[in-house]
């Protein structure tokens, strides 16, 4: 399959809500299940718009469909964390296992490292064994685990607490 990888800009809000209704439903490893994100197209593309500094939106797009992204989020409250970033990372279902996820973050850490970030962060779900295997793929390693992290229908769900050393 073919798929190309490109930041994200204000034109992509729509197909950009559209592909997390869709993962938010597929799975509850996401903050969000299929309501998606509460926010208006509008709302999305001046947030895609405002994306500067040690933060952008990445897109894997399969010809016209959108079927992955990757969030990079500076941690830019303080100068003393500064030097630090997180992400968020989904792929439609039926494009898992071909690429795609690699391609993205691959992209982000290269973006993360050009913004002069030092260290990515993120949190995934302890049992989200696909998601850990991408991760120490590209040399994140497990610096702590979160009990209760999520609750999902009432239900604990752990997570891990990864990072990686740029
Ligand atoms: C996690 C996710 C982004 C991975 O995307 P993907 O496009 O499937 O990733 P890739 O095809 O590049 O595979 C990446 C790695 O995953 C692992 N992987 C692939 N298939 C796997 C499987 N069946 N079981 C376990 N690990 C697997 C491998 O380590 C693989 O690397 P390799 O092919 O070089 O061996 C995707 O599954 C997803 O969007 N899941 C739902 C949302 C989610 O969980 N996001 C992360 C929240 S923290």
């Amino acid at each position: 399959m073919e798929f190309v990888v490109t930041r994200a800009v204000p034109e992509d809000a729509a197909a950009l809500l559209e592909l997390l209704r869709i993962s938010g439903g597929e799975t509850d490893n996401l903050t969000f299940g299929a309501e998606g994100l509460p926010f208006t197209v509008e709302q999305e593309r001046e947030f895609l718009a405002s994306m500067e500094g040690a933060n952008a939106m990445f897109v894997a797009k399969a010809g016209e469909r959108m079927v992955g992204c990757i969030g990079v989020h500076g941690v830019g409250r303080s100068i003393r964390m500064a030097h630090r970033a997180s992400f968020g990372i989904n792929v439609l279902k039926e494009y898992w296992g071909r690429g795609v996820g690699s391609a993205l973050l691959q992209t982000a850490i290269d973006f993360a490292r050009e913004a002069g970030i030092a260290v990515l962060s993120l949190e995934v779900r302890s049992d989200n064994t696909r998601a850990i295997a991408l991760y120490e793929k590209f040399g994140f390693h497990k610096i702590g685990h979160f009990p209760d992290f999520f609750r999902v229908n009432g239900e604990s769900v752990d997570f891990e607490l990864m990072n990686l050393y740029l």
